[in-house]
């Protein structure tokens, strides 16, 4: 017989082929990432397309992206039968804007690294010019100059 991704798994069939933890498998489906069946016995089944989405939120957990930005884009994949090509390029193409935006934000971290990025610290020469005497503190805590380009920038982006 061939394998399908509508087949149905065993929890132990899942965790041989992810890798992941029956405690991971559960974490995602109270999440929504995931949806299991059961079967005559009361014994939860997965589809064997919910393979492809453990493995993706595998993948992200190891790019630092958290499981809240995955379920966004997940939202809109059927949970009943295995997901079309169309219906992974809606998700690719929601889950590229999410990705741009952690790029940008890397990058202005890595620009602002030898720069004020007005934490308070008053630790390097440009504080004197950029945050005199912590005056950004006024304008909320953290790394104001840097959260403040980092919004400009995704809010030009988006709008
Ligand atoms: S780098 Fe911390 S206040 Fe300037």
């Amino acid at each position: 017989m061939h394998a399908s991704p509508d087949d149905h798994l065993t929890i132990g069939e899942v965790i041989r082929r992810t890798g992941v933890s029956a405690s991971a498998l559960h974490f995602y489906e109270r999440k929504g990432l995931i949806y299991a069946e059961r079967n005559g016995c009361d014994q939860r089944i997965f589809a064997r397309h919910m393979i492809r989405r453990i493995s993706l939120i595998i993948m992200a957990k190891r790019l630092g992206i958290p499981l809240s930005d995955v379920a966004k884009v997940f939202a809109t994949l059927p949970f009943d039968h295995a997901p079309t090509h169309a219906d992974w390029q809606r998700v690719s193409r929601a889950w590229k804007k999410e990705l741009e935006e952690r790029r940008r934000a890397i990058e202005n971290l890595e620009n602002e690294l030898t720069g004020c990025i007005g934490c308070g610290c008053l630790s390097m020469k440009a504080c004197l010019l950029l945050n005199p005497d912590d005056t950004l503190q006024g304008r909320g805590p953290g790394p104001v100059r840097l959260q403040e380009f980092s919004d400009s920038r995704s809010r030009r982006t988006r709008g």
